[in-house]
């Protein structure tokens, strides 16, 4: 099948079980529960998730792991990166006011409650990777701790957002962005890579090669955003294009220009590639997403 068509399947499979994960928006406090499924539903790429399933189909030769631990795993991912959607937007942090298509949460909802709908999106994810049919309690307690860590302040997603606001107007210098690159976006592309991995009961070499390639194509994933920053008008990209300059963040462009940042971002495509090659023809679908984040437009 081709790989768009698969992703397209892929992505409704994910929203499926996000939306049987997710209370109903009828649900009391109703406001809460409709607020998260605003954003949880506003049309990701579900990417992450299907790293998750991806990584999962790798070890286990099932090509769409049909077993319902890597996809709700990946969910729970797939609701810490929403929460991190709605916190980064506020306007405390980049204040920003469409995403995915839509206004955001906090224009929609309010402050007070885009800051709830986040925290709930949290709590959300951890008490699904809790409630796992059909894994060992060492198993979900691995899940647990790759996914806390990698949202976490040390090398995780808090540390890389609070690098990534204490930086602008900073001058951009190559450490800098490497640690707030690496903590932002790729500690969560590579938890769930990790996690499928752990759901499929990979051995620790595996699960070293699978860390690898979500290491490479993490970083690919935040060059191209920022790239994308650059290049690409908002209707494209969903949310507010140019705002990176405009807030003086510290981005690809900014240190390396375009035209080395987009040859950087082949080079992690590569070395993601290379990883891989532990798994032969199981992880095909792995490698056509490497180079998919790389050849994205949105
Ligand atoms: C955007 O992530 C934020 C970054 C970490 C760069 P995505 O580009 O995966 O956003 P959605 O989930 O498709 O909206
Ligand atoms: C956001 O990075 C990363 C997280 C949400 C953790 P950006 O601020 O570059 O993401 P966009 O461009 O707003 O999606
Ligand atoms: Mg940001
Ligand atoms: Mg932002
Ligand atoms: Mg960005």
């Amino acid at each position: 099948m081709p790989l768009k068509e698969f992703l397209a399947e892929e992505v409704h499979r994910v929203d499926t079980a996000l939306d049987r994960l997710t209370p109903p928006g009828s649900a009391h406090p109703a406001t809460i529960h409709r607020a998260m499924r605003y954003s949880l539903f506003a049309g990701g790429k579900r990417i992450r998730p299907i790293l998750c399933l991806q990584a999962a189909a790798a070890i286990s030769g099932d090509a769409a792991f049909s077993k319902s631990t890597a996809l709700d795993a990946g969910c729970a991912l797939e609701m810490i990166h929403t929460y991190s959607l709605i916190h980064d937007d506020l306007p405390a942090l980049d204040n920003d006011d469409f995403r995915r298509g839509k206004p955001t949460c906090h224009k929609v909802f309010g402050e007070a409650m885009a800051i709830l709908a986040g925290d709930a999106l949290f709590t959300l994810a951890m008490q699904t990777l809790v409630r796992l049919e059909g894994l060992e309690p060492i198993v979900k307690i691995r899940l647990i701790d790759e996914l806390a860590f990698a949202s976490g302040t040390v090398e995780g997603m808090i540390g890389g957002q609070v690098t990534d606001i204490e930086g602008e107007g900073q001058t951009p210098t190559a450490e800098l962005l490497d640690s707030i690159h690496h903590a932002k976006t790729g500690a969560l592309l590579r938890a769930g890579v990790r996690m499928g991995g752990i759901c499929a009961g990979g051995n620790s070499s595996q699960i070293e090669a699978l860390s690898k390639y979500g290491e490479h194509v993490g970083l690919a994933f935040q060059i191209v955003d920022d790239i994308l920053d650059v290049e690409e008008s908002s209707e494209a990209l969903g949310k507010t294009a140019g705002k990176d300059a405009a807030q003086r963040k510290i981005t690809f462009p900014a240190v390396y220009g375009l035209e080395d940042s987009r040859r950087m971002a082949r080079e992690q495509a590569s070395l993601a590639h290379i990883a891989l090659e532990p798994f032969g023809p199981k992880a095909r679908r792995l490698h056509e997403i490497a180079d998919l984040i790389v050849q994205r437009k949105s």
